[in-house]
């Protein structure tokens, strides 16, 4: 019943969504996941108002489907100008450890750019639909989206957070699972109070008192997963991991191997790259970060902190010093799919059913 809602009101055909991966979905990914009926999705989180644009035109000189735009909504915290200093240091003596001449330049926080910075352009090139994580926009922003009838999708890992986006009258919501791969989208409960439900129980507590369309998010790596997830009240699922070994992503080639058929491999949650809670594989960045001893900054000051050596060590296809989020599980065949093949393969499954 929800699916055909949600199918109706994203204009698609398959109820499957790629996830927006900052750092890894491409363009040609968020087309192509588009093209085969299902909703592909870009990721514009913290990117300047131009790189937005950029990338819309780059979409929409591939697919006249519908696609997702998706952005960061979080506040930014005031930071000591002092505080960074000791983490700055260690980053600095992992790096040259490691091989990377990291400058001054490459440590100092760059121009951080907020999702209000991004509202013009969203406006102006006539976006219909926009998902978030990490928050909720304020209610001018909602108001400035909804008075140019965008379709607002949000990100909850709670069933307290599901109701507050809810309340704020956002349209759908990605429930996301501790299985997720990338950043928790929490936004209530910060600290150690981070939630960590299984996708299964988000669902199941969300079934008496979301009304809106729910997207399953976490985990799901097989059709009978996703079918799972539709019976426990899903409208759709949203993939995440299974993409990121695919010919249209940008992930460095060392990662994409660890992601295919290394089924063994387990990810942790982990702050040491960006500040917050984020679920990837471990290596000898995140080994080193935490058991330094220094405290991570804020998100997203570590995640500023941390960029110039990600970009350096993804130069060099070295996983050991980059980011590698996924989910805790991974794909189950060895070879790199289409993005296309990954719709449709779950897509048509679904449609069976539906
Ligand atoms: C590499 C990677 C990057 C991600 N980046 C984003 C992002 O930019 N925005 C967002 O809303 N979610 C992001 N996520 C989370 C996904 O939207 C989704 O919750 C998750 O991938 C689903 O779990 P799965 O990876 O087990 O399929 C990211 C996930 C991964 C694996």
């Amino acid at each position: 019943m929800h699916t055909h809602t949600l199918l109706r009101q994203l204009q698609i055909r398959y109820p499957v969504i790629q996830a927006p991966m900052l750092g890894v979905s491409t363009p040609e990914m968020a087309a192509a996941a588009s093209n085969a009926g299902g909703l592909g999705s870009l990721a514009v989180g913290g990117l300047s108002p131009d790189a937005v644009a950029t990338l819309l035109d780059q979409t929409r000189a591939l697919t006249s489907k519908p696609f997702a735009v998706n952005l960061f909504v979080h506040n930014v915290p005031e930071l000591d100008a002092a505080t960074p200093e000791p983490m700055q240091q260690l980053i600095q003596r992992l790096a040259a450890e490691r091989g990377y001449i990291l400058t001054d330049a490459d440590l100092r926080l760059p121009r951080l750019y907020t999702y209000k910075d991004q509202l013009d352009v969203l406006v102006k090139e006539d976006v219909r639909l926009v998902s978030f994580t990490f928050g909720c926009p304020d209610d001018d922003s909602i108001r400035l989206l909804k008075t140019h009838n965008l379709l607002l999708t949000g990100t909850a890992t709670s069933l307290k957070e599901a109701a507050w986006l809810q309340d704020k009258g956002i349209d759908m919501v990605v429930a996301q699972g501790i299985e997720a791969g990338g950043h928790r989208g929490s936004f209530l409960h910060l600290g150690d109070d981070l939630p960590q439900q299984s996708l299964e129980a988000l669902l199941q507590d969300m079934k008496t008192d979301i009304h809106i369309p729910v997207i399953a998010a976490g985990g799901i790596r097989d059709v009978a997963g996703a079918k799972k997830m539709i019976d426990l009240g899903a409208a759709a699922v949203q993939l995440g991991t299974l993409f990121i070994p695919t010919r249209e992503s940008q992930a460095i080639p060392g990662y994409k191997q660890l992601l295919s058929g290394k089924t063994e491999m387990r990810s942790v949650l982990t702050t040491a790259f960006s500040g917050r809670w984020a679920r990837g594989l471990s290596n000898a960045f995140i080994r080193a970060i935490e058991t330094s001893g220094i405290p991570v900054l804020p998100y997203p000051y570590q995640n500023a902190l941390t960029t110039a050596l990600r970009k350096k060590a993804q130069a060099q296809n070295d996983p050991e010093f980059t980011s590698l989020w996924a989910g805790t599980e991974l794909p189950l065949t060895t070879v790199a799919d289409m993005s296309a093949t990954i719709v449709t393969q779950f897509g048509r499954a679904l449609a069976d059913e539906s």
